[in-house]
């Protein structure tokens, strides 16, 4: 059992926390977000994240958790400081190690001899040394050890990691952190901190690449009369492709995508590669944000200036609650430029958000509607009552910005259906 800090509890934060508690180890887990910490010290989870609030309640009753406002109180007596905090796009699309200078200028004095600092926050190639130079401890060590886990899934990809990279130069170290999680099941990659942390950026740059890939594929479907849907079957039992990521959509987004493809060309940039692949994958996700406006437009009959659009999903993708970087979000800003009003509706989301009439229910949403937009795949949206909606809307109008519905059942029920590439 070992002792460990974990400075910053978002998503990555709390996984880390919980996860290592549970393993047996002994963590003080800071944040200093006040209105999180009091959720926090009561068990409750300020994330929607299967089972995390158990795992939290688990850690609190067991005394193996505990969290404290101030990373500097959590890093004392730590052996292990693991880095979780925020690291977002800043102007110029390099991210921003803020947060990260921030928490290592507080625990930097504190730390024992002998302790590891762990960057688990997504940071540029080089950031090792960023954090070396800024910790000024010849006593301490950096190990990267980037994040793979995908939100609404936190504590399964926690416990159950698809692998585990730790890069650093001091092997010993490495070895250290990789021993804190040896009782989970994964492939383990040690390696040097810059291919840590390029594995990270290349890994979220892929999945991203794929998904704009598809949404290509899905506009080229349309135009050749294919269905993208029996495309993407076929094209997945091809294990060398794979059958995930690859379901077409109204683009990708989250905390995490946008900001890490566009860090990748940023790093590139620096280190004198031209790495233009990348622009089209962000070129071809933008566009996708049009490709849905333009359906909306034409389900609207042609313009979007005075119509009501219904919007059911704010949040990025379903079984979360976060809407950062939401693609649902922009395409809206997109609509409400071109002179629509939005009645939105996230099983997620109840406070109005930029400006968005959100109500409390899909069926309210679609009040005199001329147009429904789906934007989030959540579940509960195909099990609804279609009558009702047709009742409660002005148009017999569907786009389906996921491919979430039946498409025949909708046309049988008289609307008009567009979905992504079918
Ligand atoms: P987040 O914004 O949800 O959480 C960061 C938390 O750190 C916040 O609650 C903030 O208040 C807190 N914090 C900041 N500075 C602090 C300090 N000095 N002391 C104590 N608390 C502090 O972020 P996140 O989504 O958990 O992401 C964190 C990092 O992990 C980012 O670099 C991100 O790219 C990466 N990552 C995120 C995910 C994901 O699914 N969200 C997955 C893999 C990697
Ligand atoms: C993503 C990665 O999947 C994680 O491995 C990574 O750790 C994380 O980013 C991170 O670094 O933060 P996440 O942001 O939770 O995880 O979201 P994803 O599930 O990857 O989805 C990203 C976006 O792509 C969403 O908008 C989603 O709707 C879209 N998407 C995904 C599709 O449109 N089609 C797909 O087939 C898959």
């Amino acid at each position: 059992m070992s002792k460990v800090a974990v400075i910053g509890c978002g998503y990555v934060g709390l996984a880390t926390a919980a996860t290592l508690s549970h393993l047996g180890h002994h963590v003080v887990a800071a944040e200093v977000n006040p209105d999180r910490l009091v959720l926090l010290r009561e068990g409750r989870s300020p994330i929607l994240e299967d089972g995390l609030e158990d795992l939290l309640r688990e850690g609190l009753a067991k005394g193996t958790l505990e969290f404290v406002d101030d990373a500097a109180i959590a890093a004392e007596g730590a052996e292990f400081a693991f880095l979780c905090v925020q690291t977002p796009m800043s102007d110029d699309g390099r991210a921003d190690l803020t947060w990260v200078e921030a928490a290592v200028r507080e625990i930097g004095p504190v730390l024992e001899r002998g302790a590891i600092v762990v960057t688990k926050s997504t940071v540029p190639v080089g950031s090792s040394r960023v954090v070396g130079r800024v910790l000024h401890r010849e006593d301490v060590s950096v190990v990267s050890n980037p994040e793979f886990l995908q939100e609404g899934a936190a504590v399964h990809d926690s416990l159950h990691p698809s692998r585990i990279v730790i890069g650093s130069d001091d092997q010993a170290a490495a070895i250290r952190v990789a021993g804190l999680f040896e009782e989970i099941q994964a492939p383990l990659v040690i390696t040097d901190p810059a291919s840590a942390e390029t594995i990270k950026y290349a890994s979220n740059s892929f999945l991203a690449m794929k998904v704009s890939f598809v949404n290509a594929v899905a506009a080229l479907s349309e135009a050749v009369g294919a269905d993208v849907a029996d495309v993407v079957v076929g094209m997945g039992y091809d294990h060398r492709i794979g059958a995930e990521f690859l379901k077409p959509g109204p683009g990708w987004g989250g905390s995490c995508f946008p900001k890490d493809v566009r860090a990748m060309r940023a790093i590139a940039d620096d280190a004198g590669y031209d790495f233009h692949l990348l622009d089209a994958v962000i070129a071809v996700n933008d566009e996708q944000f049009d490709r849905v406006v333009d359906k909306i437009e034409q389900g609207a009959g042609g313009t979007l200036d005075g119509a009501t659009v219904a919007v059911w999903g704010l949040t990025f993708k379903a079984r979360t609650a976060d809407v950062r970087e939401s693609p649902s979000i922009e395409i809206v800003r997109r609509l409400v430029a071109k002179g629509a009003t939005i009645r939105a509706y996230d099983p997620t989301v109840i406070a109005p958000l930029d400006g968005i009439t959100v109500v409390g229910d899909a069926y309210e949403a679609c009040a005199g509607a001329d147009v429904l937009a789906v934007l989030t795949e959540w579940d509960e949206f195909r099990w609804l009552d279609f009558d009702r909606v047709a009742e409660a809307m002005a148009g017999r109008s569907v786009v389906d910005g996921r491919n979430l519905l039946e498409s025949a059942a909708l046309r049988r029920l008289g609307f008009e259906y567009q979905g992504i590439g079918r």
